[in-house]
């Protein structure tokens, strides 16, 4: 089965072609990504009306590019899956449309695709078997849960950031600095250059028994105390670098003592990451060693750093899995709030 896939709920337009056997063995064919970093950085963030012109000025682009690269001609798709949300709403609709029409003028069916599932499944395509149940930690520019992973398709929401999501936090706090968008990336980059520990910052809601996050008051806390120093150290490289340390180090102990504390509250096999701050080396380093001394037998898997932010094979993989799940195109919907389980 070869699946198209669009995926445009962010800043990223993406469209893959994704060829699937029964045996779960899969080909990716094309995985066209159009990012628009480049216009966002004037925002210092996502400003969700250029990023809808953005795609549908590339959408078609990267529609007929992949079609191209995977050699594969319209006739041949049998099946289009489109991320339907969580995501910028105006955004979402662009792929949601482009699919109603492609649909109907293909008489393809089509598969609505939940974008958090889509960051936990593109991992089955470099893990073809995964133990269940899971624990999956998803953390994203505009999300931050940890998924209790039953079975494909049946998911536990346990917990959430109650305001910023992480990655959210990495690009507020890299604005603060003086450091481009996206945040996250520079940060990391510069933290290498350091220690955390060097400054205090804190670590919101670790020690709390729930599972959820807040990481706006950390965000405050960069401000003020970069507030505090004067114009000359606020430009100072090894502040800088300090700052960037200590930033990252206080996002990792809350994600790995909160995604820990469910592992063993659940008795899971498997913790899966996912989401654009599971690019971030330091997480996943930290989130092994930490594992391994405090949990007896829990196997981490995390995606190929390409996979790991927003693409469209992940909206794929959504599409291979819940094939039988289809939906008119007339029917099919953009929802902003989206959510992957109770
Ligand atoms: O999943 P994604 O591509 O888009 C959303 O669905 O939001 O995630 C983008 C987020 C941004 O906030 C970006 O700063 C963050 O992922 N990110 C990172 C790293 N690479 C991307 N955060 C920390 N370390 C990284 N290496
Ligand atoms: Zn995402």
């Amino acid at each position: 089965m070869k699946i198209l896939a669009i995926e445009t709920s962010c800043d990223d337009t993406g469209v893959a072609i994704l060829s699937a056997d029964k045996g779960g063995n899969f080909n990716v064919l094309a995985n066209v990504m159009s990012s628009q970093i480049e216009i966002h950085r004037k925002y210092g963030g996502v400003y969700p009306f250029a990023a809808k012109r953005e795609h549908q000025k590339n959408l078609p682009i990267a529609y007929k590019k992949a079609l191209k690269d995977a050699n594969v001609t319209e006739k041949e798709i049998d099946l289009i899956a489109v991320t339907a949300g969580p995501g910028l709403e105006p955004c979402l609709w662009v792929g949601v449309t482009f699919t109603q029409e492609l649909a109907k003028k293909l008489s393809k069916p089509v598969v609505a695709a939940n974008h958090i599932e889509g960051h936990i499944l593109v991992n089955y395509l470099t893990n073809k078997n995964i133990d269940l149940p899971a624990l999956a930690l998803i953390v994203s520019g505009g999300h931050t849960q940890i998924i209790l992973v039953k079975n494909i398709g049946d998911y536990k929401i346990l917990g959430e950031t109650r305001d910023d999501a992480a990655g959210e936090c990495f690009d507020k706090a890299a604005k603060i600095l003086g450091l481009p968008y996206p945040g996250g990336p520079e940060i990391s980059k510069l933290a290498e250059k350091s220690e955390p520990g060097k400054i205090s910052l804190p670590r919101p809601m670790i020690n709390t028994k729930d599972y959820d996050f807040s990481f706006s008051g950390l965000k405050t806390a960069v401000l003020y105390h970069h507030q505090k120093q004067d114009k000359k150290i606020q430009k100072d490289k090894k502040y800088i670098s300090q700052m960037a340390a200590e930033i990252q180090q206080a996002i990792i102990d809350v994600l790995i003592k909160k995604t820990l504390k469910a592992a063993a509250d659940y008795d899971v096999k498997t913790i899966i990451l996912g989401g654009g701050v599971s690019a971030n080396h330091e997480l996943k380093t930290q989130l092994v060693i930490r594992a391994h001394q405090e949990l007896a037998d829990v196997k981490i898997i995390f995606p190929q750093i390409d996979h790991s932010t927003d693409n469209g094979l992940m909206t794929a993989m959504c599409g291979h899995f819940h094939q039988k799940e289809t939906t008119k195109p007339q029917d099919l919907k953009a929802d902003a709030n989206l959510r992957v389980g109770s």
